[in-house]
């Protein structure tokens, strides 16, 4: 391949409501956000502290919105269980997921901002799940998760990503260059942050795969980065997306 990954993106919308069902121009600051956000030109991405600008990433993934799909439901919530992604649940089947990001829209899912599949499951639920007020960063995005970033962060799941403090106290992420983290950090920490882990490392709460507001996380690392690019690689779970 020439090594630049784009991915087509496939929005699928479920709505009960006409406001729900959020314009193309929501849907599109969405595919904006996940282009700055994971090639670095997002306007925050400078704020990154110095002691991690050597490690602050472009991961060089591109994303283009490749269809919307709209469809009614009289479901006033919906939950993790992937019913959004079987048309037989009143959900919208996913397209091609072997060559597009599938994307559901609901209008709730309680506490839950999103969801994602790690690579390596059932195609038929493969993407992620946003709940309305929490896509893009216009129209219906809510405040303080309104800049896109859930899916940032959901779409680093979708590429492997796991949680920067490992889902345990003092948790491994599998990535070298992310610091141990005590445990999630919510909110905007004030930086510096210091883990309670081994060394006292300050903790890099800015990462997005942490679970802070979106104002206050702006960047992915080199070895994030290479986690991802792992699995387009040829082999990889997701090697059908790198062209
Ligand atoms: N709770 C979700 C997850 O673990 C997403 C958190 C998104 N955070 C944000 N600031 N938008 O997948
Ligand atoms: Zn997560
Ligand atoms: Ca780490």
């Amino acid at each position: 391949g020439t090594g630049i990954i784009t991915i087509p993106v496939v929005v699928n919308v479920l709505y009960r409501t006409a406001s729900e069902n959020i314009s193309d121009a929501q849907i599109q600051s969405q595919i904006d956000v996940l282009n700055e956000d994971f090639n670095g030109t997002n306007s925050d991405f400078t704020k990154t502290p110095a002691i991690f600008s050597g490690v602050a990433a472009n991961v060089g993934v591109q994303f283009t919105l490749a269809g919307v799909v709209r469809k009614y439901s009289s479901k006033r919530s919906w939950r993790t269980n992937n019913d959004m992604k079987s048309a037989a649940k009143g959900g919208i089947a996913a397209t091609d997921p072997a060559n597009n990001l599938n994307i559901w829209v609901v209008n709730d899912m309680g506490g839950i901002l999103g969801y994602a599949q790690f690579p390596g499951g059932n195609a038929s639920t493969d993407g992620v799940v946003i709940a309305h007020k929490y896509m893009g960063r216009i129209g219906t995005a809510t405040s303080p998760y309104n800049l896109g970033r859930t899916a940032t962060h959901e779409v680093g799941h979708w590429m492997n990503l796991r949680h920067i403090w490992g889902d345990a106290t003092c948790g491994n992420d599998q990535v070298a260059d992310t610091p141990q983290h005590n445990t999630s950090n919510g909110g905007c920490p004030a930086y510096p942050h210091y883990s309670t882990c081994t060394g006292t490392p300050v903790e890099m709460t800015m990462n997005y795969m942490d679970y802070t507001y979106d104002a206050c996380m702006y960047m992915f690392s080199n070895g994030q980065k290479d986690r991802m690019l792992a699995v387009f690689a040829t082999g990889g779970p997701r090697a059908s997306f790198a062209n």
